[in-house]
């Protein structure tokens, strides 16, 4: 549905597979959080990288310091069950040499690879290509982690860059008792990942989207401040966040022709544009962690007397986080200069905001909307 609408299938699918890539890191993260055994960590791990990286095999040796060698721990991905290697020692072949150089190593073209040992994955798997990364934690040689591929590898920095954040999200399962003590600090690492992520996107989303700078941030410190005023509770607030920054995510959608126009849009273009809550809701709800931040994205044109989009709520049918954020984008936006019309002074959009409590927005907000910005001045 989504993708017979978009021209801009390609930036949408960038972002979608982005998404995924989050959602993945996520997956290990709960594996290892909820696992003790290695080997479930391990395969979660590798079914995510086959699935992202778009390779065919995946394997994990894990490196025994008491007979220096590598030893075949699990894999995903190859053709033959019964499939088995022999511990290898360090040094020996590229997996060995990944270890003992402790650097990752890429083979294009495996036939034409003279170290190569293991000819029998050439052979009856058809691999083309190789990628080997060493498991490294605080200084510690691990293991080594292998992708495999029967057509070429088409790497480029990003996918080598998200090969290695995934090594080293592995390289901190295989040590149980130092997992546990780390543990919290990696997650709250993550949790800030995560956000400035999300920053990241939002600052995107304006740069397309030609609104002044920094309105994403500015209309969720808005928000945040009518939350708090309203005595929204604190555990909520994270979510609001995110959804406030992410309010226009489904704009990606829309074609450059329609959002940049510099005129009213005709009743076809404003159908399209009136997909946009649909296509942020598209994309998201697929976001675990995301999910609780939806409202935002999916009902912020909604208005309180039932006439907005895409679904027509009325009053408290609309979510809190929804009511309040109309408020804060309303009042940024129409304070910013538009492709279709200049900014307002902020007297005259402070008189349209207070004209549309009971029509456009629910009228508590609006009240607190007005104690903050008193506050602000
Ligand atoms: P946006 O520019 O971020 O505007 C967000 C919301 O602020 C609008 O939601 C509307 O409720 C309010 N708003 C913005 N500008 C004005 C204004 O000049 N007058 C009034 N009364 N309210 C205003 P809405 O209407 O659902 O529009 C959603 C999005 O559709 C807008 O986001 C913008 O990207 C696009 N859009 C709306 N009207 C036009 C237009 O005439 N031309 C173009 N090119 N785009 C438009
Ligand atoms: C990526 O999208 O390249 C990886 C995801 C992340 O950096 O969190
Ligand atoms: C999670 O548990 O989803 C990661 C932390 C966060 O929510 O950012
Ligand atoms: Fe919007
Ligand atoms: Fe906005």
């Amino acid at each position: 549905m989504v993708a017979s609408g978009l021209e801009n299938s390609r930036l949408f699918e960038e972002t979608q597979r982005r998404l995924q890539k989050i959602q993945a890191l996520h997956n290990i993260d709960v594996a290892i959080a909820g696992s003790m055994d290695i080997k479930v960590i391990l395969n979660i791990a590798l079914d995510e990288i086959i699935r992202q990286l778009n390779v065919d095999a995946v394997d994990v040796f894990l490196y025994s310091p008491y007979n220096q060698s590598l030893e075949y721990t699990v894999q995903q991905g190859f053709r033959s069950r019964l499939f088995n290697v022999m511990p290898i020692k360090l040094g020996e072949g590229i997996v060995g040499r990944v270890a003992l150089e402790r650097r990752s190593i890429k083979v294009l073209n495996l036939a034409e690879e003279e170290s190569w040992i293991r000819k029998d994955l050439i052979l009856e798997e058809g691999f083309v290509s190789y990628y080997g990364v060493p498991l490294i934690a605080k200084g510690q040689l691990l293991g080594v982690l292998e992708v495999f591929k029967r057509s070429p590898i088409e790497e480029d920095e990003e996918w080598e860059e998200y090969l290695e954040t995934l090594a080293g999200q592995i390289a901190i399962a295989p040590d149980n008792a130092r997992l546990l003590e780390s543990l919290v600090s990696a997650n709250r690492e993550l949790s800030r990942a995560y956000d400035k992520t999300l920053e990241g996107w939002a600052y995107a989303l304006d740069l397309r989207d030609k609104e002044t700078e920094g309105h994403s941030q500015r209309v969720t410190e808005l928000t945040l401040r009518i939350a708090k005023k309203m005595g929204v509770r604190d555990e909520d607030l994270i979510h609001i966040r995110r959804g406030a920054l992410l309010h226009d995510m489904g704009k990606i959608g829309i074609p450059d022709n329609i959002l940049l126009k510099p005129d009213k849009l005709s009743e076809e273009e404003w159908e399209i544009m009136k997909k946009h809550p649909v296509y942020a809701y598209q994309m998201l709800s697929r976001i675990e962690y995301l999910r609780p931040a939806l409202d935002i994205p999916y009902c912020h044109h909604e208005k309180w007397d039932g006439s907005g989009y895409p679904r027509g709520l009325k009053g408290e049918e609309i979510p809190l986080a929804a009511r309040i954020f109309a408020v804060a984008d309303v009042f940024d936006a129409l304070t910013s200069d538009r492709p279709y019309r200049k900014a307002w002074t902020k007297e005259s959009a402070i008189e349209y905001i207070k004209g549309e409590a009971g029509k456009h927005f629910d009228p508590r907000v609006v009240d607190a909307f007005l104690k903050v910005i008193e506050e602000k001045e």
